[in-house]
């Protein structure tokens, strides 16, 4: 009897274990706890309070941070591969020339080693740092699942192929974003992310001026609109400008669901920005985040957790890394033996 007794409850803590485990795949929400050498560490609080004093002096670090977790992701997942330098690394591709916060990063790491050193991956803080720029920015707190290890791989040519360009066409993003396991309304939920930050007029000029190479302007942008995207973006001027990517101005730096508003008004910037609310695959979740500001950030920290699981290298893959720029030096032979 006491036997059975011990073996019932041995086997109701294994259920209570499981239970207790907030596990996404492999990865899991509050991997760090009890991690460091002591044990009160909180890794998440020390990134929290790293970007938010950094974001006080820099209030665009919003849009930079979040830009940053889809650009690593997208390519050999998320793994920060997208933070090594060098000079054929990721980084100098074309479509991450203007990508920014690597500063953050590598301050946020700092912050963390010094209380937990060698055990927190540059990737988690990736991820980390996104769901900080998300709250800082109003949306929504979600928590983050870690335990992602850091790549050792970082090619320009794989971000110019798989990250997608501004005039990618709806099924063809559809199908970018199944490939990496995301559903059409993660897909909606992260374009969404344009709800903060800015293009360059490079990434958006043809559609002034030579939409799908017809000589005139894209036909379905709003007049205003484009009568002053055409001066901040002269045809034949080499400076570079750039447009908020949410067109309402009082929430250009803010995560709502301001941008679906201005889509549905013929404002979006980018083509992608457009052809989402045009679109028949796409123009119902457009048009439900338009109508409902708690639903959209509910379905944008889901998406931003799925995209934080894409490919992510788990132990013993990849590594722990010291500096968040650079591969860890290989290990120094023993000394000879006398
Ligand atoms: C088909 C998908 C997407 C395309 C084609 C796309 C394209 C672009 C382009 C061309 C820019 C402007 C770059 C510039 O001219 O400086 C941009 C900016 C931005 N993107 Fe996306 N994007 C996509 C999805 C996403 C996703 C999934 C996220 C994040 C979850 C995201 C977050 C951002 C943010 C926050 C900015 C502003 C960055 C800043 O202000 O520094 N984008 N995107």
């Amino acid at each position: 009897m006491k036997g059975l007794a011990t073996v019932a409850l041995g086997l109701s803590l294994i259920v209570l274990v499981n239970y207790s485990c907030f596990c996404y795949g492999d990865l899991q929400v509050g991997y760090y706890k009890y991690r460091c050498p002591d044990n009160n560490t909180d890794v998440e609080k020390i990134v929290r309070q790293s970007i938010s004093s950094q974001n006080l002096l820099d209030p665009t670090l919003i849009p930079a941070l979040i830009r940053l977790q889809f650009h690593d992701c997208f390519v050999r997942g998320c793994d920060a591969s997208i933070l090594l330098d060098g000079s054929t690394a990721e980084k100098t591709a074309p479509p991450n020339l203007t990508v920014r916060g690597y500063e953050a990063i590598d301050n946020a790491k700092s912050a963390v080693e010094e209380q937990c050193p060698g055990v927190v991956s540059c990737a988690d803080i990736i991820i980390m740092a996104a769901r900080e720029a998300t709250v800082l920015g109003g949306g929504q707190f979600f928590n983050v699942t870690t335990g992602r290890r850091d790549g050792l791989i970082s090619l320009a040519i794989e971000a110019t192929a798989f990250l997608p360009s501004a005039e990618i066409p709806v099924d063809a993003s559809i199908a970018v974003f199944a490939g990496l396991g995301l559903s059409v309304t993660d897909m909606v939920a992260l374009i969404g992310a344009h709800t903060v930050g800015v293009a360059h007029c490079s990434s958006f000029k043809d559609r002034l001026y030579n939409y799908n190479g017809t000589g005139k302007a894209d036909p379905t942008m709003d007049h205003l609109l484009l009568t002053s995207l055409k001066i901040t973006c002269p045809q034949n001027s080499t400076q570079d400008n750039i447009a908020n990517l949410d067109q309402n101005s009082l929430s250009f730096n803010t995560v709502d669901n301001s941008y679906f508003k201005e889509i549905q008004d013929n404002k979006g910037i980018l083509g992608i920005d457009q052809e989402i609310d045009l679109d028949t695959r796409t123009n119902a979740t457009v048009a439900s985040f338009a109508s409902d500001n708690k639903f959209f950030n509910a379905q944008f920290a889901a998406a931003m957790v799925n995209m934080g699981a894409v490919n992510v290298l788990l132990d013993p893959l990849g590594e722990i890394r010291q500096s968040c720029r650079s591969i860890n030096p290989p290990p120094l032979p023993p000394p000879p033996s006398k």
